[in-house]
């Protein structure tokens, strides 16, 4: 990251001396990953929110779930020194950039819009570093969302599973009818997002916090994560045809169609069917993945604005103020299949899987665990050696399941370790 710093500031300085008496625009070039149905609509909708506030949102859209081509190229375009002036950074990542001054903090903004005030605590926690507010939170993902296919269910005569022994009954139900019970890919990031669901139902809350918050490494050799690696295995053999690396938003499709009566997914999945016109409780439904139950595995959604050779500090900050707001935050939310990052808003305005996302979040009896998958807890670095570790785990049959155990005792490191 050290060497980076000093080519991005170097970068900076050059195009500073380049750039031609730059007039402070109202045009914004955003970078991010959403150019799914749903994500398009939910990018679109806050680019409205934006303009009518005077702000143009020009989009710098890069394809690829879980942002893995978004996040390469962010760093090759602050390395020619052209960094966007508003990009989706979430976790880590916005905080290896704030570290090496990359970001605008916003702390006018959070003090203007009482961001202590009206934000979940975790959330003003999880876009602060170092004292500074450096993003504007848009958005709560939940992990842990078992999606399911209501006709399905319906016609296999089997209700909604809250257990594994009742998710086993109903897989049986299911292909007895001659149905396919899960839609299934093999992308490493969706694997590892499937995966650390079953670890945190599996393992429970302070397990998890054991393997992914304090990294442990010896933790990972405890049976409770060989039984999520054998779930991940099991879960992996239901999807009746030879897996595959397919898109998320296909699979979101194929629960959609009747081609599979569950998905294990983040709740974007859910934005995804409503996008196609599914309705909650009609089409679909939803619930906390067995063992997860009043658990929140969290993935927040962030809006970082970047330094670059124009000063855009005002414009930017506005957006800052935008999104935060509750019109917006209620407007993207619904759209997107998250939930607001705001604990002022009146949960009766969301369809029951968001709800029940919402107020599991904001319970002061709830878990609130971070998304390792979704770089809440861990680098890009380690996230992908993990991802990496498991996606070999399932397409490599001969590596057993205690030799993964070593191995991702082996990629994880503390956090102390990291820098
Ligand atoms: C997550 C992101 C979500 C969604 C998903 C699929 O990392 O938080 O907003 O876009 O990836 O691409």
């Amino acid at each position: 990251m050290q060497v980076l710093a000093a080519v991005f500031l170097s970068a900076l300085a050059l195009s500073d001396v380049q750039a031609q008496a730059p007039a402070p625009g109202l045009t914004l070039d955003v970078l991010h990953w959403w150019t799914s149905a749903s994500e398009r609509r939910a990018a679109d909708q806050l680019a409205q929110q934006l303009a009518q506030a005077g702000v143009l949102w020009k989009d710098a859209a890069i394809p690829g779930g879980g942002g893995m081509a978004a996040v390469k190229v962010l760093k090759s375009r602050v390395l020619m020194g052209d960094p966007p002036d508003v990009a989706q950074l979430i976790g880590n990542t916005l905080t290896d950039w704030a570290d090496i001054g990359l970001v605008l903090p916003l702390g006018e903004v959070a003090q203007r819009q009482r961001w202590a005030q009206v934000l979940f605590p975790t959330v003003l926690e999880r876009v602060s570093y170092k004292g500074e507010v450096v993003a504007a939170p848009l958005g709560l993902h939940r992990i842990n969302t078992l999606l399911f296919n209501q006709r399905l269910l319906a016609q296999a005569g089997v209700a909604p599973p809250h257990s594994w022994a009742q998710f086993e009954a109903a897989v049986r139900a299911v292909q007895a009818q001659g149905g396919r019970a899960l839609a299934w890919s093999d992308e490493p990031w969706q694997v590892a997002t499937v995966f650390e669901a079953l670890l945190l139902g599996e393992a429970g809350a302070d397990l998890y916090r054991e393997l992914v918050v304090q990294r442990r490494p010896a933790a990972w050799l405890d049976p409770r994560v060989e039984a999520a690696l054998l779930r991940l295995r099991w879960l992996r053999s239901l999807a009746a045809e030879p897996p595959r690396e397919r898109v998320w938003s296909d699979n979101a499709r194929a629960l959609w169609q009747g081609q599979a009566a569950f998905l294990i997914m983040g709740d974007w999945a859910l934005g995804e069917l409503l996008a196609w016109g599914a309705q909650e409780g009609r089409d679909f439904g939803c619930a906390a993945l067995p063992g997860t139950t009043g658990m929140h595995l969290y993935s927040m959604d962030t809006l970082a604005m970047l330094r670059g050779p124009r000063d855009r500090a005002s414009v930017q900050e506005t957006v800052a103020e935008v999104v935060v707001g509750v019109g917006a935050q209620l407007a993207y939310n619904r759209i997107k299949g998250s939930v607001p990052v705001r604990r002022d808003i009146d949960p009766a305005a969301l369809g029951p899987c968001s709800r029940d996302s919402w107020e599991t979040f904001a319970s002061a009896r709830s878990q609130r665990l971070p998304s390792l998958a979704h770089r809440m807890a861990a680098d890009e670095t380690i996230k992908d050696a993990v991802a990496h570790t498991l996606w070999r785990y399932l397409t490599q049959a001969q590596t057993s399941t205690q030799e993964t155990q070593r191995r991702l005792a082996a990629v994880i490191r503390a956090p102390s370790a990291e820098r």
